[in-house]
């Protein structure tokens, strides 16, 4: 069993990795460290709780961090999310607290007490908390088992600005610290999580399992789709994070390249851009392994197997 935490700004998609997570024997979910990115920090620490519950999951620690990215003011996504961040299926309020302790504390104090290499990192959102950890205590770097991460693109660009993926966009300092920190890195960025495509057929396929959970995630995708079908005429919405926890579970479900990739973080107008040496153009050292390819039929089974669990 692979000791986890995630950290996250729920977020639709957000919600089903932690579900996916929680539904996993594979895996254990020490905590939830939640960042500002989709919706302010005040909403996804909401969010993050609500979504534990949904899973009853109470006892799992939720942790409140950063709430704004290292150097800059912070860029939020509710025209893609909805104003609650989880807009179309609506949860009941959390009773479940926030913990007391700051996440950015609770990353360090857990990789410190745990045995070197055995938590790995899950960053769905913005990378401020983890680089925020990383800055203050730099003896965690070498304590990591892994991080491994959604973020960043290559062939497919931008989904923020034409040059920079969200969660890179948002807080480029901090990614550009993550990726030169000499971690074990993986990342799925947009060229793998746009060929990971919900469709309406699978959104009625678990509505039609007649499960709880299953019914509120259809909610969830189907406000999705809304958006990518009026923006960009798809049928499907990518599911970007639930990828971070699928290659946990499931590595052969996706394959990349281990490469150099840096991080824009002066151009007004690439700020953000992960320039990824997908070609080995450079002889700039492999800093992470980022993923290209992915089964989407063995994701999309992975995830109703797993949510019809819960
Ligand atoms: C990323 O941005 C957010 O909107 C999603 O939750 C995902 O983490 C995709 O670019
Ligand atoms: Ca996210």
């Amino acid at each position: 069993r692979r000791d986890i935490i995630i950290d996250t700004d729920p977020g639709q998609d957000d919600a089903v990795a932690i579900l996916l997570a929680l539904a996993s024997e594979e895996l254990n979910v020490l905590g939830l460290t939640c960042v500002a990115g989709n919706v302010p920090l005040e909403r996804t620490s909401y969010n993050a709780r609500q979504v534990c519950e949904l899973a009853g999951r109470a006892d799992v620690p939720v942790f409140a961090g950063c709430d704004r990215p290292m150097g800059r003011g912070l860029v939020t996504a509710e025209h893609v999310h909805g104003d609650s961040g989880l807009d179309g299926a609506p949860l009941p309020a959390p009773v479940m607290e926030l913990q007391s302790t700051h996440a950015v504390d609770f990353i360090i104090s857990a990789l410190r007490t745990a045995p070197p290499k055995t938590i790995t990192l899950c960053p769905l959102g913005p990378l401020t908390n983890i680089a925020t950890a990383l800055q203050r205590a730099p003896d965690i770097a070498e304590r990591i088992a892994q991080v491994v991460l959604m973020g960043g693109a290559y062939f497919e660009v931008g989904n923020i600005t034409p040059a920079a993926e969200f969660n890179i966009y948002v807080d480029p300092e901090a990614a550009q610290l993550v990726f030169r920190s000499g971690v074990d890195l993986v990342a799925a960025p947009l060229d793998v999580t746009h060929k990971a495509l919900t469709t309406p057929a699978w959104s009625a396929a678990l509505r039609a399992k007649n499960h709880p959970v299953c019914d509120v995630v259809a909610g969830w995708t189907e406000f999705f789709e809304r958006f990518d079908s009026e923006k960009y005429g798809s049928e499907g919405a990518p599911l970007h994070d639930p990828c971070v926890i699928a290659y946990l579970i499931a590595p052969e479900l996706f394959s990349g390249r281990r490469i150099n990739v840096e991080i824009e973080t002066q151009s007004e107008l690439t700020r953000g851009m992960t320039v990824a040496d997908w070609w080995r153009v450079t002889d700039r050292p492999a800093n992470a392994l980022f993923l290209g390819n992915i089964d989407a039929t063995g994701y999309f089974d992975l995830i109703t197997q797993r949510l019809a669990r819960l």
